[in-house]
């Protein structure tokens, strides 16, 4: 629990916020950078679906039947905010390898900062899976709230959030909108600056992961 956001888990492992440290420096290169966030997904995946229900299922071992625990259900849609949130979703369906994978395609206007949707897919049977919507990046909270109310329209009803860094702010303003969300976090940073960019933070998440700057 983040201060009195009874929603926000701030993930505390040693091994998250090394890989965060190694990511907001200005000299990792693409490459890295890209490997260090599908990293983190991953670690933050593990706690993230803790709760996912078990069901015991027979299973003949080399010695003898027996009943062990797998994962019930429709199971996990993971949902990616394009562009950056795609960076984070190899280190999911690696953990997860059925899962299946939407997309909400929103960019924040370099002005305003207000989110433009401009391309969206969910899977099937939304409301009977368990929704993980994946961006690094929270800043003003605005995309996340603009890709919440897309997919809970959609028949999402079970959601959590997997960021890499977030501001203060837009973790209020998200824990507003949608109160129902948990939102997993590797670190939240100080808060954000006069082009509501996250400080310290990392820079743009997108252009580092695609090199496009
Ligand atoms: C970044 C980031 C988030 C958003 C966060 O995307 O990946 O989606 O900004 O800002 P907010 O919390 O203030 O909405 P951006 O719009 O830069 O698009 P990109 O991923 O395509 O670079
Ligand atoms: N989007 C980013 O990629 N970085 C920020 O700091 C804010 C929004």
């Amino acid at each position: 629990m983040y201060k009195d956001f009874e929603n926000v888990y701030e993930i505390t492992h040693p091994l998250i916020k090394h890989k965060i440290s190694i990511l907001r420096n200005v000299d990792t290169g693409t490459n890295e950078f890209r490997k260090l966030v599908e990293e983190v997904a991953m670690l933050e995946a593990y706690e993230a679906f803790r709760d996912l229900p078990l069901k015991n299922v027979e299973v003949q071992t080399p010695i003898e039947k027996c009943y062990s625990p797998m994962i019930e259900g429709k199971k996990v849609a993971i949902v990616p905010i394009l562009r950056a949130g795609l960076g984070m979703v190899n280190g999911i369906t690696a953990l997860i390898p059925t899962a299946k994978v939407g997309h909400v395609g929103l960019y924040r206007d370099p002005v305003t900062h207000e989110p433009h949707e401009y391309y969206c897919k969910l899977p099937e049977s939304l409301d009977e899976r368990l929704v993980a919507v994946l961006d690094p990046m929270i800043a003003t909270g605005g995309s996340l709230v603009a890709a919440l109310d897309y997919i809970k329209k959609n028949g999402g009803k079970h959601i959590k959030i997997l960021s890499v860094l977030a501001a203060p702010e837009g973790l209020e303003n998200i824990s507003k909108a949608h109160p129902d969300v948990e939102i997993y976090v590797g670190t939240i940073d100080r808060g954000l600056n006069e082009n509501a960019y996250i400080v310290p933070g990392l820079g743009d998440a997108g252009d580092r992961i695609f090199g496009t700057k």
